[in-house]
């Protein structure tokens, strides 16, 4: 199956530079720090890990967003994320849309602006788009405002889908919504992707969430990722000591991640970022090489549950 979307190395560094000319060099940030990615069409990739660890800065690279340090993205359409095949869904959809257009002047923008259709056309395709995340024509008249959160997700995910993209990159899509309607924008989701072959980039603190919708999972750690995997082996026996540790501070479902800042109190300075494993000051099975160089995502025996350790669990 052919690539929709592809990255390379991608490394994203910010600030840096002198605020004036004599002061001294701010240190950059290194928020991203050489991340390969594939995606095909129908398929979704669920991107762990806590808070801090790169995934909002890397999501916004793949969508075009926001331009990479180092690396680079390719899209279904040749181009680097910008030319709408890769469309983002942001956490919390009333902040996306803008309250003072109507949802049927914000989702008519990509229509105009992307494909270019005429108007004839444009006022065709608002109530399909509508009908295709459940909401009925009447909604295109109305603000943002007017609507629940879950609805206005279904808003954002429809002008998501008005530029026909090949990929979606959704940013804890559900997070800010009650579990009963998180269940129903899943299933929303899931049926999109099974009529139009999307692929989807989800990301998510929450693991009842990415197993129930992702077909391959990968951990991020400290801009990187750790281990990348079918979803399915990943929670059977996880090969990375973090992904353990995720495992272990979720047992229950539905509980979040161990990702508040307060459990971040180890984690590496990402102004200075260490030249082994970023993991090794809190890992059980850490060795003198994991602290002096960095480990590669590497599978064993050349399957596709790859873990960047040079100590995995077996
Ligand atoms: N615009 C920015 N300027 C400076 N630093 C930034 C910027 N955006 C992100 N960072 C830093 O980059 C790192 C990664 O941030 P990012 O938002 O990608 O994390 P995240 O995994 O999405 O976290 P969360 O789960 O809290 O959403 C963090 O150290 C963050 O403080
Ligand atoms: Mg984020």
């Amino acid at each position: 199956m052919s690539a929709v979307l592809q990255a390379r190395a991608l490394a994203k560094r910010f600030g840096g530079g002198r605020s004036l000319p004599f002061a001294p060099p701010r240190r950059a940030i290194h928020a991203l720090r050489g991340v390969d990615l594939d995606l095909v069409a129908s398929e979704t990739l669920g991107i762990v890990g806590e808070s801090g660890c790169g995934k909002s800065t890397l999501a916004r690279l793949l969508a075009g967003l926001d331009s990479p340090s180092e690396g680079s993205v390719r899209a279904a359409d040749g181009g680097d994320g910008r030319g709408g095949a890769v469309q983002y869904v942001f956490q919390d959809p009333a902040a996306s849309l803008n309250p003072r257009l109507t949802v049927g002047r914000a989702i008519e923008a990509p229509l105009r602006h992307r494909l270019g259709l005429p108007a004839g056309e444009r006022q065709r395709r608002l109530p399909e788009l509508m009908d295709a995340v459940g909401l009925g024509p009447d909604a295109l008249e109305r603000y943002p405002h007017e609507f629940s959160g879950g609805q206005a997700q279904r808003i954002a995910i429809a002008r998501a889908l008005a530029a026909e993209p090949r990929t979606l990159v959704l940013d804890e899509p559900v997070s800010a919504l009650d579990v009963s309607i998180q269940a129903q924008v899943l299933k929303l989701l899931r049926g999109l992707q099974d009529e139009r072959g999307l692929a989807y980039v989800f990301i998510t603190h929450d693991l009842s969430v990415v197993e129930a919708i992702a077909d391959r999972i990968a951990v991020m750690y400290f801009g990187r990722v750790v281990e990348e995997s079918p979803a399915r082996a990943i929670f059977a026996a996880p090969r990375h000591p973090y992904t353990r540790l995720l495992l272990d501070s979720a047992p229950v479902p539905g509980r979040r991640l161990a990702g508040s800042r307060a459990d971040a109190g180890e984690l590496p300075d990402p102004a200075n970022p260490p030249p082994g494993c970023a993991f090794a000051s809190r890992c059980p099975r850490v060795q003198a090489d994991c602290r002096e160089r960095q480990p590669d995502l590497d599978a064993a025996g050349g399957g596709a549950h790859r873990a960047a350790c040079f100590h995995p669990l077996a």
